[in-house]
């Protein structure tokens, strides 16, 4: 990766709808994707395997996956597609789509065929306290951890790589503001110990400051975690994401969660709004002078058609006067 490369997760179609109230069409979110591939961004999270009693906008994920890989969408660069899941029983609803489609069409023994099917990942998460992790996924931190463990061992069996989130590393919005980074540090390390690929560090809440920012990212790095192992996943709930994104920016990272048009906000996070909008963040790097890859005029139409189509204010600063240009 050049160091003038800032890559970004477009997380809009998981992170971005899971919250909304009103079922989406699942053509709609599949048009999101469809259109999202379409502006170079080269990462998108797509959906969870959930219980959809405990996020029912989710439930159609495996009809997303399936589309996406029974006809990739055209895109300007290849797209890795990744999906959420939080136990064995997602992994096995993921399989069940995936495994019937690779099955039939092998990745690599397929390399030259019109369409290759499209890189996937995986996406576990836990996070930095007790509390938060009983209200998401109903268990202790260390019984999350013992449920990635046979996600993890299946996922190198079948090749497929994994991210590890670290919610409310930032700030809790049971526990408050003041979050230990230690205890982000140990799991930012047990996790790549257990074979994750890359940790993306969230400030679920909104809650992180620069100093903060700067403090977490001293403290992983004095933990030996390396800043190539590191994504940061911003929700701009006070309005900070971008002045966090600089600080970790100045610190070397280069992989950033964000979502179109800041749509999002988490289910077992009161209060919570978006994540940073992405046409914000494309805006932000390329102003530094650094590269995306994303076509910003072609992402802010993206996301002033999805803000309209799911009913809600377009949140995105730099795409709305893009459009307006
Ligand atoms: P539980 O109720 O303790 O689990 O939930 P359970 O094993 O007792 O299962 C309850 C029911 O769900 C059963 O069905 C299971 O079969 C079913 P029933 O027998 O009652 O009919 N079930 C499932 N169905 C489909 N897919 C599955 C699945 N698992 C069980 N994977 C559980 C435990 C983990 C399942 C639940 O708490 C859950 O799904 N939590 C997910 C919450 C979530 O999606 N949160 C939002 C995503 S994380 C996030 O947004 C943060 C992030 O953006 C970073 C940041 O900003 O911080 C990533
Ligand atoms: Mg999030």
């Amino acid at each position: 990766r050049a160091a003038d490369f800032v890559r970004i997760v477009e997380v809009g179609p998981r992170d971005g709808l899971q919250n909304e109230k009103t079922s989406i069409p699942v053509d709609t979110k599949i048009e999101l994707v469809e259109r999202l591939a379409q502006t170079g961004l080269r990462t998108i999270e797509a959906g969870s395997f959930v219980s959809p009693k405990w996020v029912p906008q989710m439930a159609n994920s495996s009809d997303i996956l399936q589309h996406i890989l029974a006809s990739p969408p055209k895109s300007a660069a290849p797209i890795t597609y990744q999906w959420l899941l939080p136990n064995v029983r997602g992994l096995d609803n993921f399989l069940s789509a995936w495994e019937a489609k690779t099955s039939s069409t092998s990745m690599k023994d397929n390399a030259d065929s019109a369409s290759p099917l499209p890189e996937t990942e995986l996406s576990i998460f836990t996070a930095a306290t007790e509390s938060f992790t009983q209200k998401n996924t109903n268990c202790s931190i260390d019984e999350s951890l013992a449920r990635f463990e046979p996600i993890m061992s299946r996922a190198k069996d079948l090749d497929l790589p994994v991210r590890a989130y670290i919610s409310v590393a930032l700030g809790c919005p049971y526990e408050g503001p003041n979050v230990d980074p230690h205890k982000v540090a140990e799991l930012a390390v047990s996790l790549l110990e257990m074979g994750a690929d890359e940790i993306s560090v969230a400030d679920t809440t909104g809650m992180g400051t620069a100093p903060k920012t700067a403090e977490l990212l001293k403290t992983l790095s004095a933990a030996g975690i390396e800043k190539n192992d590191l994504a940061l996943h911003f929700h701009d709930t006070y309005g900070m994401a971008l002045v966090n994104t600089v600080v970790a920016l100045e610190h070397g990272i280069r992989t950033f969660d964000a979502a179109v048009a800041g749509l999002g906000g988490c289910p077992f996070s009161p209060g919570a709004t978006g994540n940073v909008a992405t046409e914000d963040l494309v805006h932000l790097v390329h102003s530094l002078g650094a590269k995306t890859g994303v076509d910003i005029e072609k992402l802010a139409e993206v996301g002033e058609w999805i803000s309209k189509e799911i009913g809600r204010s377009n949140e995105s600063s730099a795409g709305k006067a893009t459009l307006a240009r």
